[in-house]
């Protein structure tokens, strides 16, 4: 590089450099794994004078430093998720041991081939507090827990010889309301560059016109010198359509011409390129089509980077009054919250566990999802952009104001830029996030010019897609504070809605319920009476804390689906909704959140959480994870799956029957049914003599038989609509637990120690039903290239560890998931049992 073009000998060879097909292998640019082979310590740092041992030593990351008696792990990893739960630790975040210093080193080299270049680590995220350094020299830090950040390792790196990179994370200076995992939870990349690179997240995609025939996409890209002199570099950018393999077509469908600029010495400079491409193929939820650009940097002939990022080409339009539209389609949202950790792999991230999920959601009919309360993992929206989910990507639980001692008020002033700009700038080009949230229930709702000011970082980086906040102070919507938000998001609060519709400043402000429901249940269980609403009539009693099924439970602030889409039916200026939650997760076992930690005594949820415990007559609980989950930690449908599927799915014929029918003890009680059924009336038999035939009235989403007298046998329900038959479901009552049966997501697995098999253990009677109830301890082993990843039944109370190979089912189900070892071949068998049932195995091929 030690050439310096006059532009127009630069112009010149610049038709001749672009000529041939360039990719990816011929750029200086890599970017590798880095998960692989680190070591671990941690130390709980406890003030106890007892706990020495577990005293932080001072000089871990120096390169001399021996730690060889440190854990060997591979990344992402979350230290807490082994547990053990212990119940002087909060529910709130999931009685797991997440708080301490944690340190991890790695050993690495780098070749003589790769002198000169530039060298970045790309942390996707660590909790939290990390600072890293290489080679005893302190790099950087970054200590929001949730965003994915960049730290340069150029100057430090030694090439051909042994680096030693180290990172220390420090929990026990943050605070959550849920469990926020601990660790280098999710995964890291080396990446190398020449000197003259596209920036980090320097690319960026928009599409200002879209038409049929043909569409403009507009890339910016800046490219970054670390050189002192001035140089010219040329540049351009090629757009390819990607197949379901997500595949590039071979050749280009389109490309911009070249752009040649001199480039100050250690300075970015931007480009800007509009290509058009005809006939473009619209991203959409049904029919997810991406595209990639592929940015070109060169010297002469000599190629500098080629980096590139995939994109959709879609519309978005809110209106105030008329919904949500999608490429000139109106499109209600059918979202659902969640949180980032994943049931019993905690917060490591696992991309076939996100997808799953994915997977489980889409087949309620969801199509959105909110990533309460932070940014979620990268590959979270490759798997959206992918599969056809639009996602409302959130930056913080709290702004200035704190919720909890240690929560972001304490990086709020220093961090809050950073934190957003590298949220917007890694996840701008993703078609699938429609909306950026700063926030959600901050406490700061009665300060507009902050809410701005956040706005305002957002849009420097990205100004296609509006901000909203989720809102949950009652005047939000009416005092100005709404008017610092370009869509309007309201959590909960059904009777803040009239008030915000009535108002005409309003007028022109799209709306939507980023919050709802808050429903909270246990898959399979039902106490009686059914009473709607109130908490206290619907606990089960002293000892057991669960939640009864009949999904009309709820907290003071929350409400039923049913009640939500009531107002979302009848004001069509609701786009849609975010449901609290799509699956359960650790933490926030409301209203069991037990033991009045962080409540403060006077206030009403203070209150309330003490009547609930002195009804139990306790003071502690076992519960550690949600029930305010669709689907249960274990991704096990709830009776709610079912009531959403009805509503989000009302093309699909279904009908589901609830509760079970085995109640031996209520022989002669009233013993409610409820069907969900995306049908218009049904009619409910019970040992083949009608009960009757219910029509859904106006804003109706279930059907109810309130005074069904319990008698066992065969509840059939069969589903109308329009007045033709549609669907029906039948629930019997079984006999006693016979036999397990085993299913897997998938038949066969890869080796490469990252994909995951998902199986569904049921204990089942000898006609092959569900025993409800049913709580048999089991016992998984593995024959063959495999391990069991972890185990979970659902339960929010079991304190049965997450990796153990040995659970109890909890209402006839188990989950048991498994990896097959790094390379293998073959099968794998997985074989459960337990005393008194027939056992099952079941083999799963390695692809
Ligand atoms: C909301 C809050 C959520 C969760 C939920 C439980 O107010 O935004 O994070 O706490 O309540 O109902």
């Amino acid at each position: 590089m030690k050439r310096i073009f006059s532009s127009a000998l630069f112009t010149m060879l610049l038709a001749f450099t672009f000529s041939g097909i360039l990719n990816a292998q011929d750029s200086p640019r890599s970017r590798e794994s880095f998960n692989d082979g680190w070591k671990f310590i941690k130390f709980l740092n406890a003030s106890d004078e007892s706990a020495k041992a577990d005293k932080e030593p001072a000089g871990l990351e120096a390169p001399g430093y021996n730690d060889a008696s440190w854990r060997t792990l591979d990344l992402p990893h979350d230290w807490a998720i082994e547990g053990p739960f212990n119940d002087t630790l909060e529910n709130n975040t999931g009685l797991l041991p997440w708080k301490a210093i944690g340190w991890y080193r790695k050993h690495f080299k780098v070749n003589d081939s790769d002198k000169g270049k530039q060298f970045f680590i790309d942390i996707d995220g660590a909790m939290a507090y990390a600072k890293v350094w290489l080679n005893g020299k302190y790099v950087g830090e970054w200590p929001y827990g949730y965003t994915s950040f960049r730290l340069d390792l150029t100057p430090y790196i030694l090439v051909d010889k042994e680096n030693i990179i180290a990172v220390r994370l420090d929990t026990k200076n943050w605070d959550s309301r849920w469990y926020p995992g601990a660790g280098i939870y999710r995964n890291v990349w080396l990446v190398k560059t020449s000197k003259i690179h596209v920036a980090h997240n320097g690319i960026f995609v928009t599409t200002p016109e879209i038409k049929k025939e043909r569409a403009i996409v507009s890339v910016l890209a800046e490219i970054e010198s670390q050189y002192e002199n001035p140089l010219a570099v040329a540049v351009k950018a090629s757009v390819y359509k990607l197949n379901a393999k997500m595949e590039p077509s071979v050749s280009p469908v389109s490309e911009s011409t070249g752009s040649t600029a001199l480039l100050q010495g250690m300075k970015t400079h931007d480009f800007r390129f509009d290509i058009s491409i005809s006939d473009p193929v619209l991203w959409d939820i049904n029919d997810p089509q991406l595209y990639r650009v592929v940015v070109t940097v060169l010297d002469g002939s000599n190629v500098l980077d080629i980096c590139e990022t995939n994109f959709g080409i879609r519309s978005l339009l809110f209106t105030a009054r008329d919904g949500f539209y999608l490429n000139g389609k109106k499109v209600e949202i059918k979202g659902v919250c969640n949180h980032h950790d994943l049931g019993a792999l905690g917060s490591a991230f696992n991309i076939r566990a996100a997808e799953r999920q994915l997977e489980i959601l889409r087949e309620m009919g969801c199509n959105a999802v909110r990533t309460s309360h932070n940014p979620p993992a990268p590959e979270l929206l490759d798997l959206c952009d992918r599969m056809g989910f639009l996602v409302e990507d959130e930056a913080f639980d709290a702004w200035k104001t704190p919720k909890k001692r240690l929560d972001y008020n304490k990086l709020f002033y220093a961090w809050h830029t950073e934190d957003i700009k590298a949220m917007v700038r890694r996840d701008r080009n993703h078609p699938s996030v429609f909306i950026w949230s700063t926030g959600n229930e901050v406490n700061d709702q009665n300060n507009p010019a902050l809410s701005l000011s956040l706005k305002n970082i957002i849009k420097s980086e990205d100004n296609t897609r509006p901000v909203t906040v989720g809102c949950n102070w009652d005047e939000s919507g009416t005092n100005g504070f709404q008017k610092s938000v370009d869509v309007f998001g309201i959590n909960y609060r059904l009777y803040r809605y009239d008030a915000f519709f009535a108002m005409a400043e309003n007028n022109n402000l799209p709306f939507h319920s980023s919050e709802s429901a808050s429903t909270i249940s246990s898959r399979g269980e039902y106490f009686f009476p059914v009473v709607e609403g109130d908490l206290n009539k619907n606990l089960p009693g002293k000892g057991i804390f669960q939640i009864s099924s009949y999904d009309v439970a709820y907290p003071a602030w929350a409400t039923s689906p049913d009640q939500q889409w009531k107002m979302n039916d009848k004001y069509p200026g609701v786009f849609g909704e975010f449901v609290w939650t799509g699956f359960d997760y650790i933490g926030e076992p409301t209203p069991y959140g037990g033991d009045l930690t962080g409540l403060r005594p006077g206030t009403r949820r203070y209150d309330e959480a003490k009547a609930l415990l002195d009804k139990q007559n306790v003071t502690e609980v076992p519960s550690r994870s949600s029930y305010f989950g669709i689907l249960d930690l274990a991704g096990f449908k709830k009776d709610r799956f079912y009531l959403y599927q009805s509503k989000w799915r009302p093309d699909l014929p279904m009908a589901h029957i609830l509760p079970h029918w085995n109640w031996p003890e209520r022989k002669g009680l009233v013993t409610p049914v409820h069907v969900y059924t995306s049908g218009d009336e049904a009619e409910l038999f019970l040992n083949g003599k009608s009960l009757g035939r219910k029509i859904k009235g106006q804003y109706e989403y279930r059907l109810r038989w309130d005074d069904v007298i319990y008698q066992p046998g065969e509840l059939k329900v069969i589903a109308y609509k329009n007045g033709q038959k549609w669907a029906e479901d039948v629930m019997r009552t079984t006999g006693k637990a016979a036999h397990l049966s085993m299913s897997a997501d998938r038949p066969a697995i890869y080796a490469d120690s990252k994909d995951l098999i998902f199986i569904t253990v049921r204990i089942e009677d000898k006609n092959r039903l569900l025993v409800p109830g049913s709580n048999n301890q089991l016992k998984f082993s593995i024959e063959g290239p495999g391990r069991i990843v972890a185990t979970d039944n659902g339960d929010a109370t079991s304190h049965e560890s997450f990796q153990s190979s040995s659970k109890k089912a909890y209402n006839g189900m188990c989950l048991v998931i498994v990896a097959a070892d790094k390379g293998a071949s073959g099968t794998i068998k997985v074989i459960g049992e337990s005393k008194g049932l027939k056992g099952e195995s079941l083999a799963i091929s390695i692809k």
